[in-house]
């Protein structure tokens, strides 16, 4: 037996057993009479002693040549610290050595493994294997897999069947390229790695499964965030003979029960927007409701005066910040820098400084009265001592301009408390969206989505205006679900692929086996797909989900641990029937 106990568990109670432990030298401490060392495993840390009189000598010599990260076991007797760690909860107690093999040394790490590590990040990749032995990305992935078993647990009990789907098929459109594996036995053809199950989920609705669900990893190469990999992974469910509200409640249900048991956190029913609302208020389909700051349209107040920027504007927007009567000239000028820099791209900004004693200071009082301000403040909802900011241009882009300055403010204001959980369903999603790069309609959410029913006929005269019975779950800002009611018969699946520029011949070719399936008996469907890595990042307080993710990829896509991707021989190149040419 390797051990009797782990390094977390003995305490005064086991004063006086013998023992024997296994782990990691964290550190020594050799005071030449006594050593002491802390033993380390994923469970904590056991002070060991090694002290002449009473070790023998042979053992202290072996311990004297005890490095960082040595995996050693030991024997001895648990007594009674005289000096106690009220830290650690095994600081009552320290193990008195007997006997010391050491299982396997180890060169010195290339960083500290302490909780504060020396370690950048690409370092911390390269050795990720030493990195988890670190408590903050250890405790990340035993939290990961709580989350996932509460997962299973509720989808389980409520009568989901955890089914597989394959990883080589045929690409499924979710809005990313497709990663293509090179088939050897099909000469010239290629495997799509599956951007999500969608297809699969659907055709197990026409098999009758009812309630499916996976916990599956999903291929999308497109370019990388702190909320996106390359690989990561979905929480995917489907379910048949529904409407979109059994949808909502179930996975509400299911994202209450993780609140619950995971955060102890009790929320009430979840609020549900519109997106048009959601992009009114907010400016951003997910919308952080922690906190206020909702967006104030002030057309109807500020245009129609002597200020041509705002009259020339489709849409004059502005939000109320807390506090922000009391910036300075230079701390305002600074801001206005910052929503003109390019990733922000406003052309300029126009602010009103909300006195104490009711009266307003404006960029733009050579325009606009205290009266006419009065009214700004109205509409924004600013109280004394705020700052309105206020933003003009095409509708479409100033929302975002604004968006981003809501979301700096509330940072910077710390609004955005990650111990605070704030929910929302965003509904009604646009069908389709216009793609300036290609010139056509693209499906929002995938081109399995069901058009609303009373929105059908626009489809031919207006297909932007067309809502889809689509929805995501937004948690504290961060889109952590989406998905919709299907379509479930040929005609209509068909007309939407005509819809979206495929030609009935591509159509066939790429989703005649839905089509087909559908010819069979489908049932009405629908579903959604949690990201689980984000949902975990999120649940755990924080927003980086490669911080949850035990061999993330880096911003390139690499693995720099494995160092991947990686050229291939040419002969396996001949094999699979590849030629390269690169320039
Ligand atoms: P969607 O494309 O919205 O829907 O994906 C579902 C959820 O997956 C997460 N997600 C990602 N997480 C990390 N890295 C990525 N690159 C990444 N891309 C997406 C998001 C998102 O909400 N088949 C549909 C679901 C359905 O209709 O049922 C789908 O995949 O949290």
């Amino acid at each position: 037996m390797y051990r009797t106990h782990s390094n977390g568990e003995l305490r005064l109670a086991n004063v006086g057993q013998e023992v024997t432990l296994a782990g990691w030298v964290q550190k020594s401490r050799d005071k030449g009479f006594m050593i002491w060392v802390d033993l380390r495993d994923r469970y904590g840390i056991t002070q060991l002693i090694f002290d002449e009189e009473r070790t023998p000598k042979e053992m202290v010599e072996k311990a004297k040549t005890l490095g960082r990260e040595f995996v050693i076991q030991i024997t001895g007797e648990v007594i009674e610290r005289v000096s106690k760690n009220k830290n650690i909860p095994t600081g009552e107690v320290e193990i008195l050595v007997k006997k010391l093999d050491i299982l396997n040394a180890s060169k010195t790490p290339p960083f500290t493994i302490e909780d504060e590590t020396d370690g950048g990040d690409e370092l911390r990749m390269k050795y990720r294997y030493l990195d988890i032995r670190r408590n903050p990305v250890k405790d990340n992935l035993i939290f990961r897999s709580k989350v996932s078993i509460e997962v299973r647990k509720y989808l389980s009990d409520a009568g989901f069947i955890e089914v597989e789907t394959p990883v080589l098929i045929k690409s499924t459109p979710e809005g990313a390229r497709d990663f293509v594996v090179p088939s050897r036995m099909n000469e010239g053809q290629f495997y799509a790695l599956p951007q999500s199950p969608q297809t699969f989920k659907q055709l197990l609705m026409v098999g009758g499964l009812d309630k499916y669900f996976q916990i599956v990893k999903c291929f999308r190469d497109e370019d990388l965030r702190a909320d996106r990999q390359p690989e990561f992974t979905q929480i995917d469910c489907e379910m048949a003979f529904v409407e979109q509200e059994d949808i909502l409640n179930a996975f509400e249900g299911l994202t209450r029960h993780l609140l619950s048991e995971v955060n102890g956190v009790e929320i009430a029913a979840f609020p549900r927007m519109t997106y048009d609302e959601a992009m009114k208020k907010y400016g951003n389909d997910k919308p952080d409701i922690r906190f206020g700051m909702e967006f104030g349209e002030l057309n109807a107040v500020a245009q129609h005066k002597e200020f041509g920027v705002f009259n020339n504007a489709e849409l004059v927007v502005g939000i109320a910040v807390p506090g922000g009567a009391s910036y300075t000239r230079k701390e305002i000028d600074k801001l206005i820098e910052w929503v003109k820099r390019p990733q922000i791209g406003a052309l300029g900004m126009v602010y009103v400084k909300c006195n104490e004693d009711g009266t307003f200071k404006s960029s733009v009082d050579k325009f606009y009265d205290q009266e006419d301000l009065a009214k700004w403040a109205a509409a924004t909802g600013a109280k004394p001592g705020d700052l309105i900011c206020v933003l003009s241009g095409g509708a479409h882009k100033v929302r975002a301009q604004l968006s981003a300055l809501r979301m700096e403010m509330a940072e910077r204001l710390g609004l955005r408390d990650p111990k605070v959980f704030a929910p929302l369903w965003v509904i009604d999603f646009p069908l389709l969206e216009w793609d300036e790069e290609t010139e056509r309609f693209h499906a929002m959410h995938h081109p399995f989505t069901s058009p609303k029913p009373e929105d059908m006929h626009l489809l031919d005269t207006d297909p932007g205006k067309v809502r889809a019975n689509a929805y995501d779950l937004v948690l504290n800002g961060n889109e952590i679900g989406g998905g919709s009611i299907r379509i479930h018969d040929k005609e209509t699946q068909a007309l939407m692929l005509s819809h979206l520029g495929f030609t009935p011949e591509e159509a066939k070719e790429q989703f005649g086996f839905l089509m087909n399936a559908f010819e069979y008996g489908a049932p009405p469907h629908g579903g959604l797909a949690f990201g689980l890595d984000r949902l975990v990042a999120i649940l755990g307080g924080q927003e980086t989900i490669r911080d949850f993710i035990a061999f993330p990829k880096n911003n390139s896509g690499r693995d720099v641990m494995i160092d991947a991707p990686s050229t291939i021989d040419d002969e396996q190149l001949k094999e699979l029937s590849l030629k390269l040419n690169l320039q």
